[in-house]
């Protein structure tokens, strides 16, 4: 059950995933899970991305983003969409990237902003599944992923290489480049 959902405010995930953003996005790019607006933002402002596209299933996190997105001054390069991952997403793009819910659940209340079902990858498992139908040949998805993730990345598909890696307290986070094997 889901109450009134908050906007995830940047964290260590979001920087890891944004510095991979900043370093390998080109051409049209999805930001799955935009949360704050960070990636999209960042994409956008990269001289070598045309179009960004910013989804999530929380309202409130598009206005965020847009809110983000004038701020920065590119917006016009940008567009918004509300969705529960890709029900709502046409189009075919370079690159996808996600931070997404990725650990286990602790029961209760779940939070969409982190909690990632029982091994905490069935938000991972979902995106995954639709995800290569919306890459462009040769497009890229990043992904973050923790330690604490329980996933076989090999299992959908998808040849993988690790980007960048950060050690926290009780995880290790990954930045992952997938791609179709
Ligand atoms: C860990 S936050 C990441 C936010 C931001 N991208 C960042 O890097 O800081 C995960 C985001 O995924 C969104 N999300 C969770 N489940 C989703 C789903 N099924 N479809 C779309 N977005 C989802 C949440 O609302 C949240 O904004």
């Amino acid at each position: 059950m889901y109450g009134m959902e908050p906007v995830y405010l940047p964290s260590e995930d979001s920087y890891l995933l944004s510095k991979c953003v900043e370093r390998l996005v080109k051409g049209i790019v999805l930001d799955m899970g935009t949360g704050s607006g960070i990636q999209a933002v960042t994409a956008a402002m990269q001289p070598e991305v045309s179009h960004v596209l910013a989804v999530d299933i929380n309202p409130l996190a598009i206005e965020a983003a847009k809110w983000r997105a004038r701020d920065a001054g590119v917006i016009d390069k940008m567009e918004f969409v509300v969705s529960d991952l890709f029900d709502d997403v046409e189009g075919v793009f370079d690159w996808i990237v996600f931070n997404p819910p990725y650990l286990p659940s602790e029961g209760g209340l779940q939070d969409r902003t982190w909690d990632g079902g029982q091994g905490g990858a069935d938000v991972i498992v979902r995106f995954l599944d639709d995800a290569m139908t919306h890459l462009r040949p040769g497009g890229s998805i990043l992904l973050i992923v923790s330690s604490e993730t329980g996933i076989e990345l090999e299992k959908y598909g998808y040849k993988w290489e690790v980007e960048e890696e950060a050690p926290l307290f009780f995880e290790t986070l990954y930045c992952l480049k997938l791609s179709s094997s």
